[in-house]
């Protein structure tokens, strides 16, 4: 067919991994399936074939407030400066977007794409594809790409003289043994303590199943056809002894319910087979170097780290409060230029006694541990690129993600791997379609890989197919709550720590907050009164980096600009630092003092009112930054304060969209008629709904709008940056400790 293009070119922009990796196994698939074509992060378009490529594949994620990932900010750039309505004349295109539908700009970069990329004349080939990770990314991921292989042949050249039909109906094939599997019921629920020995016939034929498209990565298989190279790695698995010398950490095994499987029912949908890609090779002889605290080459950051010593730490809860929240200072030196409100990474370790515990379950000896591989294989994730000459521990430690929401290909691949047939079904139906509720259940636990391991003891993964499987290990960023101005080469912050227990009764906790707590621990903040600010001595550094502007939540540079300020719990972390800003900056300009016939006057007038409203449980137990917020209410820098708590004892609960509702005239006055700029930092989904529909209301009220023309303005507010949100879903940021 002569209007076939021959290359296709995959591009994608990521935050946290997900749209890389998903990218990345489209790619090694599409070659395996015999199209030729390149893989590109967006930010890399000026060495892409761009206009060459006939067929453009794009996965994109979103961050901040429907934003584009940082690593297509430049792609953007670029686009927008192009107005030539012809320049994708000979391209055809589709978008899979990876978004959240707890933020209200749903997956708003993958719809600004294809409007971009319509607008320089290109045709979509295929409908774009809009995940959720919500739901879980794979319930529209998956059907996604097998949909984009039966539409690929129809508009891309495939290796060899295969037609269209055929090669639609090979595809088919293909997916039919990769996805489907009829199965006999099984009577019991499977847990660790109820495993059968027996499989259904079906089930034992499908585990032994040859899998065309993906090399078969059984371990006899593996020493078979492994290059000399890595030979040796698999020699491991051979010699491998527990070093049960040590006690390891337990997991929390998962019960996982059969109930959905009925009799005579076929497994279908299930995971694609992603292509081996990792492999890990020993390098013999040669000795790891002590780290002595600094990160591991592989992980790389966009700008330099800082090994920022902690110089200050305060608990700003009661103890009997909900949540713990601390507060840490940073001394980040006074080179690095940063403004309050701009966020920084902290790259913390995954905990030392999971990784540990990991590393043992998967029968790596202790004394193995520390041995030096090399991690190599075509298109490695970012975060694996340059994984060279590095330990299993500092791979578990830095760069693999141990404890967020399994991946339904990581259970997928677990099965490939698991002796035991009653376990090897339970890890093949939870990532089934028939298994939905099943696997549902699961992420809502959210297991670390220890449990998931535990839960399934004949479960034996090589190492690099984990490698492959397991999502990277990201930092955490926080809002700067400091000025400057006020605080010269310091950084202060505040965070609650992650510590819940699960519905399922496992005890739970983040990866960066239990660690700065862990290491701060140092100083007796638990028997110091709550709001006591410790001062640090001891040697402690927090490796970390400066993310400078990137969502331009920072303050007007003119100080007459009102602005409005909304931040629930520690929401209001970065308007502390706005604060502390403003009034140091008003300080200084009256201490040089100013001209005229009232001078301090005239500068009192230069700058702005602030209206701030802040929320919190009970005063007696969580008013973060009490102190802080009543100086500033007393010395104007706060011209108007209104406190929000949801669980004052015999009062109503009160949210800060309430008082927002109470104040609509004044706040009309003050957005509209005097043009402050609005912030609003917290939970995407409850708080900034309800701060959305009372603007809204406002509008309504005093603007004499309907509602749709309401909601109208307040996106071109957002656009305009006149309305600035800081937003993280709920369960990513408001943690709530029990
Ligand atoms: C730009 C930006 C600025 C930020 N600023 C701040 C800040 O100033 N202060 C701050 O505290 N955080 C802030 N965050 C959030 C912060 O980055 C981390 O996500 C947070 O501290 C948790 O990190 P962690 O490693 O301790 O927990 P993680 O290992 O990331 O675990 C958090 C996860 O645990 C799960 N979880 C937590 N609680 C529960 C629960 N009760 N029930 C079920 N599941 C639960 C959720 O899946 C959640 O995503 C910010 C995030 C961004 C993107
Ligand atoms: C801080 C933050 C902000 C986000 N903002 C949005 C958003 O505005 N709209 C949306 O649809 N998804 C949003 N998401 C969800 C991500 O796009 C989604 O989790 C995706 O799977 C991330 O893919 P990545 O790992 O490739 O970056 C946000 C996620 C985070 C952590």
């Amino acid at each position: 067919m002569t209007n076939l293009a021959s290359d296709y070119l995959i591009l994608w922009a990521s935050q946290t991994g997900n749209a890389e990796w998903i990218a990345k196994n489209i790619h090694t698939e599409a070659g395996k399936k015999g199209y030729k074509g390149e893989c590109f992060v967006m930010d890399e378009f000026a060495v892409a074939p761009l206009q060459k490529a006939g067929i453009i594949i794009m996965v994109s994620s979103n961050t901040g407030d429907g934003d584009s990932p940082d690593n297509s900010l430049k792609f953007w750039k670029f686009l927008r400066r192009n107005k030539d309505k012809a320049y994708f004349t000979n391209t055809r295109f589709t978008i899979l977007g990876l978004g959240d539908s707890n933020y209200s700009n749903f997956n708003n970069s993958g719809k600004k794409l294809e409007k971009k990329f319509k607008d320089l004349g290109a045709q979509v080939f295929y409908e774009k594809g809009l995940a959720d990770d919500a739901e879980g990314l794979e319930n529209i991921v998956d059907p996604w790409i097998e949909k984009l292989w039966e539409v690929l042949p129809t508009v891309l050249k495939q290796d060899g003289n295969v037609s269209i039909e055929s090669s639609i109906a090979h595809e088919k094939e293909l997916e039919k043994e990769m996805t489907e599997l009829a199965i006999n019921p099984v009577d019991v629920p499977y847990s660790m303590k109820n495993r059968k020995k027996t499989l259904p016939d079906l089930v034992e034929k499908y585990t032994n199943l040859e899998n065309t498209l993906v090399d078969n990565f059984t371990m006899e298989a593996r020493r078979e056809n492994l290059p000399g190279n890595v030979s040796d790695y698999t020699k491991l698995d051979d010699t491998l002894v527990n070093g049960k010398n040590k006690v390891f950490k337990n997991g929390y095994p998962l019960i996982v319910s059969l109930a959905g499987l009925e009799a005579g029912a076929k497994l279908t949908g299930l995971p694609r087979v992603s292509v081996p890609v990792a492999k890990l090779s020993k390098l013999e002889g040669q000795k790891a170097e002590d780290l002595s605290g600094k990160l591991p080459d592989f992980v790389s950051t966009p700008v330099p780290v800082i090994y920022a010593p902690v110089t200050m730490v305060s608990c700003l809860t009661a103890p009997d409060a909900v949540k713990r929240t601390l507060e840490v200072e940073l001394d980040v030196g006074e080179d690095n230029h940063f403004d309050p409100g701009d966020a920084f990474g902290v790259l913390a370790p995954n905990d030392e006694e999971l990784v540990e515990a990991v590393l043992n379950r998967l029968n790596v000896p202790e004394k193995e541990f520390h041995q030096l591989y090399n991690v190599e294989g075509e298109n490695l994730p970012s975060h694996l690129q340059k994984a060279a000459s590095t330990t299993l521990i500092e791979l578990f430690r830095y760069a693999v993600d141990l404890t967020s929401h399994p991946r339904k290909a990581l259970f997928r691949m677990l099965a490939d791997h698991t002796t035991d047939p009653k376990e090897k079904l339970a890890l093949m139906y939870v990532c089934s379609k028939q298994g939905t509720a099943a696997f549902n259940s699961i992420r809502e636990e959210t297991p670390t890989l220890l449990d998931i391991l535990e839960t399934f003891p004949s479960c034996h993964p090589p190492i690099d197919r984990l490698l492959d499987l397991l999502p990277a290990h990201m930092p955490r960023f926080y809002s700067i709550s400091s000025s400057p101005l006020k605080r010269q080469g310091k950084i202060r912050f505040a965070f609650n720590v992650v510590e819940y227990i699960t519905a399922g009764k496992a005890q739970r906790k983040g990866v960066a907050t239990p660690w700065m707590d862990k290491i701060t621990q140092l100083i007796p903040s638990r028997s110091t009164p709550t709001n006591v600010e410790i001062t640090v001595k001891e040697d402690i550094k927090v490796p970390m980096y400066i993310r400078q502007n990137a969502n331009a939540f920072v303050l007007p540079q003119e100080t007459e600009r009102p602005l409005v300020l909304i931040g629930p719990g520690t929401g209001i972390a970065p308007f502390i630092g706005f604060l502390e800003h403003r009034q140091t900056q008003r300080n200084i300009r009256l201490s040089m003092g100013g001209i005229g016939h009232q001078p301090t006057q005239q500068i009192r007038d230069s700058f702005g009112p602030i209206y701030v409203y802040y929320g919190f449980r009970e005063k007696s137990k969580d008013f973060l930054f009490e102190k802080e917020i009543n100086e500033f209410k007393a010395d104007g820098t706060i011209s108007h304060l209104r406190i929000a708590e949801s669980r004052a004892t015999d009062a109503p609960k009160v949210y800060v969209q309430d008082l927002i509702k109470e104040d609509s005239a004044k706040l009309y006055e003050l957005i509209v008629n005097k043009d402050a700029t609005i912030y609003i930092c917290g939970d995407a989904k409850g708080m900034a709904k309800g701060v959305q529909d009372a603007l809204a209301e406002m509008l309504v009220e005093h603007q004499k709008i309907d509602l749709l023309e309401a909601n109208k303005t307040l996106v071109g507010w957002i656009s305009s940056k006149k309305y600035l949100r800081d937003l993280v879903s709920l369960n990513k940021f408001f943690i709530v400790v029990t």
